[in-house]
């Protein structure tokens, strides 16, 4: 299954004589070293002055807790001497600038999921790698696909390391008696044929009718359109939500709805779906906006939101669908219909 190929032992193989991929390995070497002292945060919780109380807004006028500030400093420290030209992070309104001659720059959401904080579940720590272009200031307005690599962290029971470097996706289990990442499940693939679905259900009658129709028709199980019954889970940390459908498939939805300041969804662009959507894709699944490729899509702001549909392909591709499907209006979706479950 694997060879218990440590994560440095993999960077390593990764980046042979390329300095350029000398530098990708580095970093993420750093950036696991950093979530090493993340996860030992998370697993003392109160026992390391982790309250989980509000400390402040981010620049996106989120609240922000004390692990969310402790994980940025972490981030931080870890990216210094390495050779990163700029580094983008959820937590500071402005790019910070490092080694402006550095060949990649680095984004960070550095405690995704930080509602959780204090209930203990799951968080985790996400990072996107792209080449530093010629104008430094167009570093976060690149196309998801100029990744050149994605990762995240999840501080479950186990923390794991999720990680593409575009050639397949790896995961890593920590080793707490050697300190290190090892190698648990190699070139992971999305299952196709999965009946679960993950979105705030709270939200639904603030959703696009496109969406309000894909759930109602997951909802109406074997009695409806897709003749049979879905399974519901929704843990308020996308990265737990990834790790479970890396695992064992799925849909994750944070759509635009109506309320004020989710016209774009809740998730940033840059820093959260842009690496997600690379590491879907690359474990054979997909990743979209309901009109759009994510990957394709190039940031005009730094902390921009985006519709984030992702998962098992052929789901997201027919949540898609739902959105160019010229029947799919309010009449007919099952719960406003006539003959559907609130008008009998
Ligand atoms: P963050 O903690 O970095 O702000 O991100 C939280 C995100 C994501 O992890 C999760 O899926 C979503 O927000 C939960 O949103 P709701 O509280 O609206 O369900
Ligand atoms: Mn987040
Ligand atoms: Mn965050």
């Amino acid at each position: 299954m694997t060879n218990g190929l440590t994560l440095r032992q993999q960077l390593d193989r990764y980046a042979g004589p390329d300095s350029l991929r000398r530098a990708v390995a580095d970093v993420v070497a750093a950036f696991a070293e950093a979530a090493i002292a993340i996860a030992d945060l998370t697993g003392r919780g109160a026992l390391a002055g982790i309250t989980g109380q509000v400390q402040g807004r981010n620049p996106d006028g989120d609240m922000q807790k004390d692990l969310d500030v402790r994980a940025d400093q972490i981030i931080r420290a870890s990216m210094k001497g390495l050779p990163v030209a700029a580094l983008a992070s959820e937590e500071a309104i402005d790019v910070d600038i490092l080694d402006p001659s550095a060949p990649i720059s680095v984004a960070v959401d550095p405690l995704d999921g930080s509602s959780n904080i204090n209930t203990n579940m799951t968080v985790g720590t996400i990072l996107s790698i792209v080449p530093t272009p010629a104008d430094i200031r167009a570093t976060f307005m690149q196309p998801g696909t100029a990744q050149l690599a994605a990762c995240f962290v999840v501080y479950g029971p186990q923390t794991a390391l999720i990680l593409t470097l575009g050639d397949g996706v790896d995961v890593f289990t920590l080793d707490r008696d050697t300190g290190s990442f090892r190698l648990t499940a190699a070139t992971v693939k999305i299952p196709a044929d999965t009946a679960e679905f993950a979105i705030n259900m709270s939200n639904r009658r603030h959703w696009e009718i496109p969406v309000q129709a894909y759930i109602d028709d997951c909802m109406a199980g074997v009695d409806g359109e897709r003749g049979r019954d879905f399974n519901m889970r929704w843990i308020g940390s996308m990265v737990a939500e990834a790790f479970r459908i890396l695992t064992r498939g799925g849909i994750f939805l944070y759509p635009a709805d109506a309320r004020e300041g989710y016209g774009e969804g809740r998730l940033r662009l840059v820093y959260e779906a842009q690496p997600m959507a690379f590491i879907m894709e690359q474990a054979d699944g997909a990743a979209s906006t309901g009109r759009t490729r994510l990957m394709e899509i190039a940031p005009k702001a730094l902390h921009q939101r985006v519709p984030l549909v992702m998962g098992s392909r052929d789901k997201v591709r027919r949540l898609e669908r739902m959105y160019t499907n010229p029947n799919v209006k309010p009449e007919n979706a099952p719960l406003f219909s006539h003959r559907g479950l609130f008008r009998i």
